[in-house]
């Protein structure tokens, strides 16, 4: 049985005042939904204030990227000891992080391995563009993304890991693929090339979620797709009451 997930990416929205307000609005009801790991990733200078305000909850926190060093001259990043000093989670290798930022597989398998090795649950986020996609290259590029970005994950910490399944088309534009094809990739194509790395009973316990123009309307859809386990929000995590919707409809 996997336990489904449901993790808001807030990315580089809302200042530490707005931070505050918005998870003082969802805690009371999101506290109350049960049997769902609920994870909120804040920018990185809201960490320590909603670190705050999650005290005493079972509401998860997540940061939305992190280096792999400990500590040392790397101008502008945050080491994985400092992450886990307020966090569980870390989202790594999201598609934006990819387009602007030069992450690579290289560099996801590198930040998986540090955030393992501390402690902190990882995020990691795959996902194939509208070209890639039309081109009908998903399977290809999704797989490779899997056995590049997870390889060599110390076995007994492989299940732990999480993976998001973030077709780039459908991220903030309204877009969704279909439950049934975003089943397919993850039963198909993610769990298969994580059954080649750590084998199939590893491959059935890891936790994959969709991601991409995910709502309160639309989340149960996904969520009723027998391979889907939660979802990584973006727009709607912004929202206290579609968010809310949202990990309801992932406690079933
Ligand atoms: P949207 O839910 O805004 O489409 O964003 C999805 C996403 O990128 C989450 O990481």
């Amino acid at each position: 049985m996997r336990t489904p997930i449901v993790a808001g990416n807030w990315k580089m929205n809302k200042t530490v005042e707005d931070a505050r307000a918005l998870v003082s609005e969802m805690v009371p009801n999101l506290s109350k939904v049960n049997g769902v790991e609920k994870v909120l990733c804040p920018t990185f200078v809201s960490i320590v204030a909603v670190s705050n305000l999650l005290e005493g909850t079972e509401i998860g926190l997540g940061a939305q990227n992190m280096h792999w060093e400990e500590n040392g001259a790397f101008t502008g990043e945050v080491s994985p000891v400092m992450v886990s000093e307020f966090c569980q989670y870390v989202i790594i290798g999201h598609s934006e992080r990819r387009a602007y930022f030069a992450e690579t597989d290289e560099t996801v398998n590198k930040k998986v391995k540090a955030a393992q090795a501390i402690g902190l649950i990882p995020i990691v986020c795959v996902g194939e563009s509208l070209e890639e996609n039309k081109a009908g290259e998903t399977a290809v590029i999704v797989t490779n993304q899997i056995l590049e970005g997870l390889k060599e994950l110390d076995p007994a910490l492989a299940p732990k890991v999480v993976v998001a399944y973030e077709p780039i088309w459908a991220i903030g534009t309204g877009l969704t693929a279909t439950p049934e094809d975003a089943n397919a990739v993850v039963k198909d194509v993610i769990r298969p090339a994580l059954a080649r790395l750590y084998g199939k009973e590893t491959a059935q316990a890891i936790r994959v979620q969709y991601g991409g123009s995910v709502k309160g309307d639309n989340a149960l859809d996904f969520f009723s797709q027998p391979d889907i386990d939660g979802a990584l929000v973006g727009g709607a995590a912004l929202k206290a009451d579609d968010f809310i919707k949202i990990a309801q409809a992932a406690a079933g």
